[in-house]
Formats: structure tokens, sequence, C-alpha cells
């Protein structure tokens, strides 16, 4: 029988995280790279993004596999698959992480903080294209896997904002009118229901899919104002920091969450609880 420590093992675990050279991406791969996990990073950043998240792990001292790929290309993806498959012989966790997600206030945002009755089709198409697509391509592609070696854990990355609008008011100081994304929203509560169905799906072939919902991360770029804004809304009276969900990751990716599936793990600092 295994013991408890064996359940949380994530020793030899291959590990898939897509948008992996992103700021939360990188956390998670550095955690499960030092629990002994291979990871497999895949992003669509250019060149330099790309050999930069190799440094930062290899300095880390995390051996993981960057590779460029474009969750939204279902070749690439296929492609990439299969050389895990070939390299590993399988693929137990894979994390669907990659999201459109600028960060408040940068120049990439403009757009996506546009008032609802103004917002761009073709940028709330890409949205769904890149949230929800490349979703779907990455799980059909290692779940063809997964249900021939009986065993997976498939994390869909949501968000507070899976199970609760934004407040606005967050983002603006008064002279502002910034409104976050109503596709980002919008994609990350559609992935419940997408995690429910792949759930109804899997589940008979002993393969679980789970969302893990966060809520907003602390960074340098943001200004105080907003920090305070935001970290008032949780019960702790603060942002979160990367490391707070390295634990909840860890948890899903290992066999002590076996008879999880189907479900939404928020971690949000009681955000949405009041
Ligand atoms: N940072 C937060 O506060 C926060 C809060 C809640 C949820 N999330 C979610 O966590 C995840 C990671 O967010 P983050 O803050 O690290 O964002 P990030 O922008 O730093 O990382 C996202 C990564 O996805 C990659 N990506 C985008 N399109 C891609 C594509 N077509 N193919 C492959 N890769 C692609 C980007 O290059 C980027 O590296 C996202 O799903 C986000 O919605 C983040």
């Amino acid at each position: 029988m295994k013991t408890t420590k064996d359940i949380f093992s994530l020793h030899g675990k291959v590990i898939i995280i897509t948008g992996g050279a992103g700021f939360l991406g990188l956390s998670y791969a550095e955690a499960l790279g030092k629990m002994g996990a291979h990871v497999v990073v895949w992003d669509a950043k250019d060149e330099q993004g790309m050999r930069q998240a190799q440094q930062v792990l290899l300095k880390k001292k995390v051996k993981a596999d960057v590779e460029s790929v474009d969750i939204t290309d279902e070749k690439s993806v296929r492609h990439a698959v299969r050389a895990i498959i070939k390299k590993y012989t399988k693929i137990d966790v894979l994390i669907n992480n990659a999201a459109m997600n600028p960060a408040v206030g940068s120049a990439d945002s403009a757009s996506q903080f546009a008032p609802y009755e103004k917002y761009p089709i073709d940028l709330w198409e890409k949205e769904l294209r890149v949230n929800l697509t490349g979703t779907m391509i990455c799980t059909k592609s290692v779940a063809t896997y997964m249900i021939k070696q009986r065993s997976g854990s498939i994390i869909n990355i949501g968000s507070d904002v899976s199970v609760v609008a934004h407040d606005h008011r967050v983002y603006n100081d008064p002279s502002e009118k910034r409104f976050k994304s109503v596709a980002y929203s919008t994609t990350k509560s559609a992935l419940l229901g997408f995690t429910r169905q792949w759930a109804a799906r899997l589940g008979m072939y002993n393969v679980r899919i789970n969302t893990f919902s966060p809520t907003g991360v602390q960074t340098p770029a943001q200004d105080k104002a907003f920090v305070k804004r935001y970290g008032d809304m949780t019960m702790f009276g603060r942002m979160a920091t990367p490391q707070d969900y390295v634990g909840a990751i860890a948890f899903l990716s290992s066999d002590a969450s076996e008879f999880m599936t189907g479900q939404n793990l928020v971690v949000d600092g009681g955000k949405t609880a009041w």
C-alpha cells in the first residue's frame, strides 16, 4: 500500500505546462521540477522569450524541456505530444495554463480593457481561440494517450472570475475607465463546463480533469493603489504570490487527487466566499 508521502510524490511524472514560459507557468515549472517531475514547457513566446525561460529554470537548477508550441496550432501540438511520448513513453499531467492575460496597465492590455459595447470582435475571437480552443486542442491530443495509459491528470487553469464577475472598480482610479476583458471571464467560466464534460468522458479510463481557479497575483509592475484595492477584496487583505498556488498544483498533479474529477479548486484568499 502507498504511504501518504508516496501519494504526494511527483518523482518521475511527466508534466506538460502550456504557457509555461509565462509568469505563473514558470513558477509551476520550478516547483514541480524541484519535486522530481520531468517538466515540459510549451509556449508561443519569441526565441528570446523561450531562451530566457530556459535560463530562469536552469538558474533554479530545474532541468526542463522548453519547446516552442502554439496551442492553437493542432498540427504542432500533436507533433509535440508525439515527441514527448517518444522521449518519456508517457504523459502524466497536462496543465492547460496558457491564456491571453496581459497585465493591467501594460501596452498589450489597452484594448483588452475596452468598454464591452466597443469591444473589438477580432480580439474577442482571438481570446476564445487561445483560452478555449487551444485548451481543447491540447486536451484532445493528450487525452488520446492518457486513455491508452488508463491514467493521467489534466488541470485547466481557471480564475476566481470563473465563478464571479470582475469588480471593475479595482482597475479604476476615478479618472480612468477600464473594464477587464469580457472574453477573459467568459472563457474562464466556460472552462468549468469544459472540465465537467471531459471528466464525464474520461472517468471510465481512470483519467481525471479538474479546474484550478486562482485569484490575482501581485507583481512589481502593479501600482500601490491597485494592489491595495485588490488585496482588500480577499479575506487575508492581500493579493496572492506565485508560492500560494504551487501546493494546489502539486496536489492536482499527484496521486493525492486520484479520486477528484470534474471539480473546481478555488484558491483565492476567500475573495469569492464573502
Ligand atoms: N496572474 C494572475 O494574477 C492570474 C490570476 C488568475 C488566473 N490566472 C491564469 O493563470 C494563467 C497564467 O497566467 P500568467 O499571469 O502567468 O500570464 P502570462 O501572460 O504571464 O502567461 C501566459 C503565457 O501563455 C503564453 N501563450 C499565450 N498564447 C499562447 C499560445 N497560443 N500558445 C502557447 N502559449 C501561449 C504566453 O506567451 C505566456 O507566456 C492564465 O491562464 C491566467 O488566466 C492568472
